[in-house]
């Protein structure tokens, strides 16, 4: 669904991704770790296109996506969740649902059916159903984060690229949040997760890619992460005595 070659991202002369490869099959979960600045959330800005690599390609679902606008990738069907952005906090929470719908393209805008239904469903899936009138300046960060999931998941996406979703999150929504990606899994949605919490990767990824000062060090279950030496060189240094 996703391949990525040899792509790298530069600012001057200050390399930030280097020769970046990996793909990713439909249906997959694969989680994306790494030290803080290591280039993971640059990577998504490449892979929305908000950001051009210095070189490399993207294809996506057979076509060559490397140079095309955000705005067509979406149109694609590769949605990207930003935190705590394009929440109207003195609209109602079904107002905010309801206006990301009918932003959608006319063909995925058709697929959704009844939209009054959709709103509905976004709601009962992010838990905040009881809340459907309430301004959104009423919730909590973490709701604020849950609602924007919740609403992007019902976009009719196909790729999703998720940036720290459990940041500053309660443990209670963080569970919230693992059960909205499992059930994007059940729908055969594939995923792309930014995460710190590695219990959490370790709870819904199929796969675990590690990034280390823009290099890919690792790709494999999250199982042989957790075990292996690179991890435990890249956060906590090398072990002296080997
Ligand atoms: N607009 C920019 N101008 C200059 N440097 C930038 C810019 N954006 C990112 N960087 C640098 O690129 C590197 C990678 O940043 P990025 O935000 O992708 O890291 P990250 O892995 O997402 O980190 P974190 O875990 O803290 O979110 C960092 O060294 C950062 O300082
Ligand atoms: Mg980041």
């Amino acid at each position: 669904m996703l391949d990525v070659k040899g792509l790298s991202f530069s600012i001057g002369n200050q390399p930030i991704l280097s020769d970046v490869s990996f793909s990713v099959k439909e249906g997959e979960v694969i989680g994306l770790i790494g030290p803080n600045g290591s280039g993971k959330t640059t990577l998504f800005n490449v892979l929305s296109g908000f950001l051009n690599q210095t070189s490399g390609s993207i294809t996506y679902k057979e076509s060559d996506i490397t140079n095309l606008s955000p705005y067509k990738r979406a149109h694609m069907g590769i949605g990207r969740v930003f935190q705590n952005f394009g929440i109207f906090r003195e609209m109602t929470l079904e107002e905010n649902v309801q206006v990301a719908l009918e932003a959608l393209p006319k063909n995925q805008k058709r697929e959704l059916g009844d939209l009054k239904k959709v709103v509905k469903e976004t709601l009962e899936i992010a838990g905040l159903q009881d809340s459907a009138k309430k301004k959104a300046s009423s919730l909590s960060g973490g709701q604020m984060r849950l609602l924007e999931i919740a609403r992007t998941l019902k976009s009719g996406n196909n790729l999703f690229l998720l940036d720290e979703p459990t940041a500053g999150v309660s443990p209670k929504m963080t569970n919230q949040i693992a059960d909205m990606i499992s059930t994007l899994k059940k729908d055969g949605k594939t995923v792309l997760i930014i995460e710190h919490d590695l219990p959490f990767i370790g709870k819904i990824c199929d796969r675990v890619i590690v990034l280390d000062v823009g290099h890919i060090v690792l790709s494999d279950t999250p199982q042989n992460v957790k075990q292996s030496k690179e991890l435990q060189e890249i956060y906590f240094g090398a072990d002296p005595t080997t």
